[in-house]
């Protein structure tokens, strides 16, 4: 089967980015028959530009977990296949190792790691640049600096995170950085308050995301916080019966924990794209993860950044209308970036 023209140039111009070339090796990893069309075009693109290139092709797990169960990939237990993509410059991630205990040993190794699974009309809408790039990294310096966040909403929501254990982890959609993962594509930072220093209230209002059930919430939930844990999940509304339901179904008091916490930089995504798009099972969906301005709230694991819990449970909430300090000063008011830096006229 021939590549694709038009994606392999798409390809070739995201490992530009990444500035793979001459001497360098891209290891594409896949899943069964799973982007197998990604899996050809990053080969040829690798080829045209000079770097070696090959392919790890893994049988599928014989059950699917649910949306938003991560950390369980066909890679685990295979050495061979871990031990090569240790060697090589950069991993094509074509299946999802996030959360993943394989991908912390290959970054560990000096890889990069480089997530591709969004559809090709999300991976052209939301192409990475190093503008994009430069805001986020400004913003990290920012998180990494701060000691105290704090987010609140007009409707109620109030809660902090005292910072400092854990380090900032940035995603701007490509990486040149020996060891750096990243999403192709993406746009927001995040970091983890310190273990069991996480209190307050969230209030989920219509229109925010449970990515993970690809849903808009339309009912309100208020989410009490204690010590770090999500401790009582309150609501009328469906929105409170299908997360009580879901995280429950993980049998995992560690699945109630608070993970990320961070805001989204990419000024093309979509907070509507949800609504619009005819790919909703094929995505992760980036839009709501990286909508300009968004609050990007999360629970389940953390040793993406250097924690202990690998909780399989794990959700993404990008919250609108949310405002965002870090020591008091003002990141994002009302669901608007106001930081000049982290402005942009990048539409
Ligand atoms: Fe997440």
């Amino acid at each position: 089967m021939g590549a694709d023209a038009s994606i392999v140039s798409l390809f070739k111009a995201e490992l530009e980015l990444c500035k793979i070339g001459p001497g360098d090796t891209v290891a594409v990893l896949s899943e069964g028959t799973r982007r197998a069309d990604y899996a050809q075009a990053f080969l040829a693109a690798a080829q045209q530009i000079g770097a070696a290139a090959m392919q790890i092709n893994l049988p599928s797990l014989p059950v699917q977990g649910p949306a938003g169960q991560f950390g369980r990939t066909p890679l685990a237990g295979n050495r061979l296949a871990i031990d090569a993509l240790k060697q090589a410059t950069i991993v094509i991630d074509l299946m999802g190792l996030l959360f993943s205990h394989e991908q912390l040993e290959i970054t560990d190794a000096g890889a990069r790691v480089l997530l591709v699974v969004e559809p090709l009309d999300v991976l052209r809408e939301l192409f990475p640049t190093a503008e994009l790039r430069r805001r986020v990294e400004y913003g990290s310096k920012l998180l990494g600096a701060a000691r105290e966040l704090r987010v609140t909403s007009p409707f109620g929501t109030d809660l902090h995170y005292k910072l400092g254990q854990y380090p900032v982890m940035t995603e701007y959609g490509y990486t040149d950085t020996p060891g750096r993962w990243d999403h192709f594509p993406s746009g927001f930072l995040l970091t983890h308050g310190n273990d069991g220093a996480v209190e307050g209230t969230v209030m989920l209002m219509p229109g925010d995301i449970v990515n993970a059930f690809r849903r808009y919430v339309q009912t309100p939930v208020r989410l009490t916080v204690e010590g770090g844990y999500v401790r009582e999940i309150a609501g009328d509304g469906m929105d409170a019966t299908l997360l009580k339901d879901y995280i429950e179904s993980f049998n995992d008091p560690r699945a109630y924990a608070i993970s990320h916490i961070g805001w989204g930089l990419n000024r093309r995504a979509k907070w509507h794209h949800m609504a619009a798009t005819r790919e909703l099972d094929a995505e992760i969906g980036v839009h709501g993860l990286a909508f300009y301005g968004n609050v990007l709230f999360s629970t389940g694991p953390n040793t993406e950044l250097g924690g202990s819990n690998d909780t399989a449970c794990h959700l993404d909430m990008p919250l609108r209308n949310c405002s965002l300090t870090l020591d008091g000063a003002p990141i994002v008011d009302h669901g608007r970036v106001v930081p000049p830096e982290m402005q942009t006229s990048e539409v």
